[in-house]
């Protein structure tokens, strides 16, 4: 069953009409503070306004994850130290992800090194957090698992299905050559959120994305069959993952239910005023 809901609001805004503890697991990618152009200003925030904001929509989303759900949280190495202080207060952190994007060599600045990376905070509710590796272990090329025929490893489940991607993904972000690239300056692979919903949301379970883009995360929850909730401000990235969503049902030939709130009017399009497809969205107040 793939089924996802889009709105086109303002997350802080929306978030208190979600029913807590509701959520497996929020893929939160926010605005950096980088100035990026997102056609809203959301990137352009003075630090302390933007750490202000962050911390408000963090604490607003903590209580919709269930006990044995997570938040991963993109960040940059500039307000990484901030923000993942301020969630350890909150939430057990479980792992530091590096991204390496893989950007090519080509000059640069001479006063410093280039960065290259995000930095991706794993954290979770209680110690009795939903992961499972197998999904997302990579698989031995025939040549080491040739090289690994002594006694001691035969059998080993590693061996067979792969190992640990471990906590520095470097997977190349996305260039113009590639297919699923859109209009968008921070699209993120879908590889990146593929590997986050496969390892930390059971099937059939339900992802929160509170800032989408151009919906990477609702294309890898239809494509992993996991319900999806996505909030994005700007109206013409929504257009971008309706077409994305009407894509990724025909291609993988899944059911595809037209559940997408209209962007303009999206609370008065809810059953009844509210509800929601999944039931978590509470009734807007009339
Ligand atoms: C880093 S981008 C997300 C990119 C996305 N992960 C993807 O792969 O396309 C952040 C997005 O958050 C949106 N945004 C900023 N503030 C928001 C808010 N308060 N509520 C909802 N969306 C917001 C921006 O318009 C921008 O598209």
């Amino acid at each position: 069953m793939m089924e996802y809901e889009l709105y086109n609001e303002d997350f802080l805004v929306a978030v208190n009409g979600i029913e807590d503890e509701s959520i497996d697991l929020v893929i939160a990618d926010p605005p950096y503070c980088l100035g990026k152009d997102y056609g809203n200003g959301s990137d352009k925030k003075p630090p302390d306004e933007f750490l202000q904001w962050t911390e408000s929509w963090i604490l607003a989303v903590i209580p919709k994850i269930k006990k044995s759900g997570g938040l991963y949280i993109f960040a940059t190495w500039q307000f990484s130290p901030e923000i993942f202080v301020f969630l350890k207060k909150h939430m057990i952190m479980i792992n530091e992800i590096i991204w390496d994007r893989r950007v090519p060599s080509m000059g640069g600045t001479t006063r410093k090194f280039n960065s290259v990376h995000d930095n991706i905070g794993f954290f979770v509710r209680s110690k009795k957090y939903f992961f499972d590796l197998d999904p997302v272990r990579i698989p031995y090329d025939p040549e080491t698992k040739k090289a690994r025929t002594r006694s001691i490893f035969v059998g080993k489940k590693w061996l067979e299905i792969g190992y640990n991607p471990k906590d520095v993904w470097s997977i190349s972000r996305l260039h113009r050559i590639h297919s699923e690239r859109e209009d968008h300056p921070t699209q993120k692979p879908l590889e990146v959120i593929e590997r986050m919903v496969k390892s930390s949301s059971p099937k059939g379970g339900l992802v929160l994305d509170p800032f989408a883009g151009t919906g990477t995360t609702v294309e890898a929850c239809i494509r992993n069959s996991r319900k999806c909730i996505a909030y994005e401000l700007n109206s013409e990235y929504c257009e971008i993952i309706r077409n994305r969503i009407k894509k990724a049902t025909t291609q993988a030939e899944l059911p595809f239910r037209e559940q997408i709130i209209p962007l303009d009017h999206c609370s008065a399009a809810l059953d009844g005023g509210g509800g929601g497809l999944f039931g978590v969205r509470k009734p807007d107040k009339q």
